[in-house]
């Protein structure tokens, strides 16, 4: 989910593809770089933000071709090394690439052993190594792209320029690039951003294109050839009518809708190259010493915010899947409490940021006591991933919105992961049970797409219940978290009233506050013991509370006004539900003009204690 921005033309590329750069920022911000080429290559790269990469380009320079890449690390952290644009063993050529190669380990090694040398820790490196090694046997630029794009496994938009070759080469694979095409130049992006002030005339490449900027087998430099499957084809152009402030939110409204809806991609590259449901296992690159795992007693939980919440779905299914005690306590209130043994207690930190201030003293709290630690994180580079033993990424690109919402998924879908694999080591978890649960794992993206395509009654049923009293979401098992997370959504973008609880309390306490002008919205489905839930339902609709329930079974509807459905995922699927309750949260307050990116007193990272 980096930035990507590519332009061949008329005009000196520099600043079209600085300019570029910031526009994209929001993409990944962890380093950024730029290779500008005519008979020879030139690459500048920095780790920080662009301005940081500003500050190390020349004013001016005479190349009219040039890429650039802003980043958010998945392989390797922020440093200058890791950013991109990668180059071969010649220096001639330089390659930007969004997505992850999930082979790369494997053509890391045979390149190495053929001679090449490696700089990064990146996957991308291989990319134009792959490059050098075609051009050397002889291949025309063009092929040479072609021979190593065919070597890759994964996800993948990738642009190259070469040093003496008139043209960029741009390609996909199950990540976004799209083609602008300006008055005197050609631009290639992952996103329209980057270069919506110079054009709107756009193609958008499918899985395979190649498109070919400038002059390569003569065509004029502004000129683009796009091929599929090896022969030109008539590319379809579409004009966007997008603003830029739109365009940079992919066309919705908001950051926080657009990373909802990012979710099927966010999680395909959690999974990307770490499951394989057939044979029931899991390589989450970690290590845990297979003594340690098995003399585990204790997965004890740190987080705050969503990212408690995301914890206590995960601890859960650690007890399930791992068969050990697991346990979850906000970082604030951390200690490590005696009756423990700091050597079979593993200390998890769950925090999309890395930064945040209490989820690090709880580490270094339970570092202090001798006990080994793990981050579950979507920040390369960060200062948890500088304090723990291990780190595990999730992968779900940046965040900008405030609230919480595809980091919730991505976390709870790597700890998922983080389960099954505990459960496999420790040789409590079957290969059966373990490929049941990752081809669950599996279906997931795809599955949260149907919740995604069903936005628009979500969205009718949030603007008739936006004026109620108040919201309370049930809940229970893994749909205890849920719930809990769906009033924290409704609450930090609404500011209305709402709670979450485990369905079986309702009857204790909070049914007092029941009534006609109060919504009650519980999860129905498999992991959150639905037949029980539906007791507590009836009791809330026996006080005219509106009840919503998002289900997976049938019966469940005639006690519901409104049944929103959940494909089959087991030990997933109060996950999804989840995704009907971002939607709902996001419709209630966007039906009340709030501040939805950026909610009244709240910050998306809280450094201090
Ligand atoms: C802040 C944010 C929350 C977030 C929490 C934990 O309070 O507003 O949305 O859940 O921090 O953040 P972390 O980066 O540690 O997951």
């Amino acid at each position: 989910m980096c930035g990507i921005v590519g332009y061949n033309g008329a005009q000196r590329a520099l600043p079209l593809v600085t300019e570029g750069l910031q526009n994209l920022e929001y993409r990944g911000y962890d380093s950024a770089g730029v290779a500008l080429s005519n008979g020879t290559l030139d690459v500048y790269k920095r780790s920080g933000e662009v301005s940081a990469l500003l500050d190390a380009l020349p004013e001016s320079a005479d190349q009219y071709r040039g890429i650039g890449h802003t980043r958010w690390s998945t392989h390797g952290p922020p440093t200058d090394a890791n950013a991109h644009p990668h180059t071969d063993c010649t220096g001639d050529v330089a390659v930007v690439h969004n997505g992850i190669v999930e082979n790369y380990d494997e053509l890391k090694s045979e390149l190495e052993a053929a001679g090449h040398a490696f700089t990064s820790e990146t996957d991308t490196e291989v990319v134009p190594h792959l490059i050098e090694t075609a051009l050397a046997d002889g291949k025309s630029p063009k092929a040479a792209v072609q021979w190593a794009v065919g070597r890759l496994e994964g996800s993948f938009a990738v642009v190259v320029t070469m040093a003496g070759v008139d043209a960029l080469f741009a390609t996909r694979q199950d990540s976004p690039l799209v083609v602008g095409y300006g008055d005197d130049g050609a631009f290639v992006a992952s996103d329209v951003t980057a270069f919506l002030e110079h054009t709107r005339d756009v193609t958008y490449l499918a899985d395979g294109d190649l498109a070919i900027l400038g002059a390569s087998d003569g065509q004029t430099a502004g000129d683009v050839r796009i091929e599929r499957d090896g022969e030109p084809i008539e590319p379809e152009r579409e004009t966007l009518e997008w603003e830029a402030d739109a365009a940079e939110k992919g066309g919705y409204d908001h950051y926080m809708l657009k990373e909802i809806h990012e979710q099927p991609s966010a999680l395909r590259q959690a999974l990307s190259g770490r499951v394989d449901p057939d044979a029931g296992t899991v390589d989450l690159d970690l290590e845990l010493p297979a003594e340690y795992v098995g003399s585990l007693e204790e997965v004890q939980f740190v987080a705050a915010g969503t990212s408690n919440y995301a914890a206590r779905y995960a601890a859960e299914l650690v007890e399930e899947l791992a068969d050990v005690r697991a346990t979850v306590e906000i970082a604030s209130e951390y200690e490590f409490d005696g009756g423990r043994d700091p050597w079979r207690t593993l200390v998890v930190a769950v925090t999309q940021s890395g930064e945040t201030a209490d989820t690090l003293a709880a580490i270094r709290k339970a570092s202090r006591a001798g006990a080994r630690t793990m981050a579950v994180t979507n920040t390369l580079g960060s200062t948890v991933t500088r304090e723990v033993d291990d780190s595990l990424f999730i992968r779900a690109g940046p965040e900008i919105g405030v609230a919480a919402t595809k980091t919730f998924c991505s976390q709870v879908a790597t700890m998922t992961m983080l389960s099954v694999a505990l459960g496999r080591q420790r040789g409590t978890l079957s290969s059966d049970r373990a490929s049941e649960v990752l081809s669950d794992l599996r279906g997931l993206p795809g599955a949260v797409q149907q919740v995604l395509d069903r936005t628009d009654d979500v969205e009718e049923v949030a603007l008739e219940l936006a004026d109620s009293d108040a919201f309370f979401f049930v809940g229970r098992w893994l749909g205890h978290p849920v719930a809990l997370e769906g009033a924290l959504k409704l609450k930090e973008i609404s500011y209305d009233h709402a709670e979450g609880f485990a369905a079986g309390e309702l009857k204790h306490g909070p049914l007092a506050l029941v009534t006609p002008e109060t919504p009650v919205l519980a999860v129905l489905t498999e992991g959150s013991r639905p037949e029980q839930t539906l007791n507590n339902v009836k009791e809330a609709q026996a006080r005219e509370a509106p009840v919503i329930g998002a289900s997976s079974g049938d019966g469940a509807g005639q006690y519901l006004d409104v049944e929103w459905p959940v494909p089959d995922a087991g030990l997933l699927e109060p996950l999804i539900t989840n995704v009907y309750w971002q939607l709902f949260a996001y419709y209630v307050a966007d039906s009340k003009d709030r501040s939805i990116d950026k909610p009244r007193n709240l910050a998306k990272s809280v450094t201090v204690e």
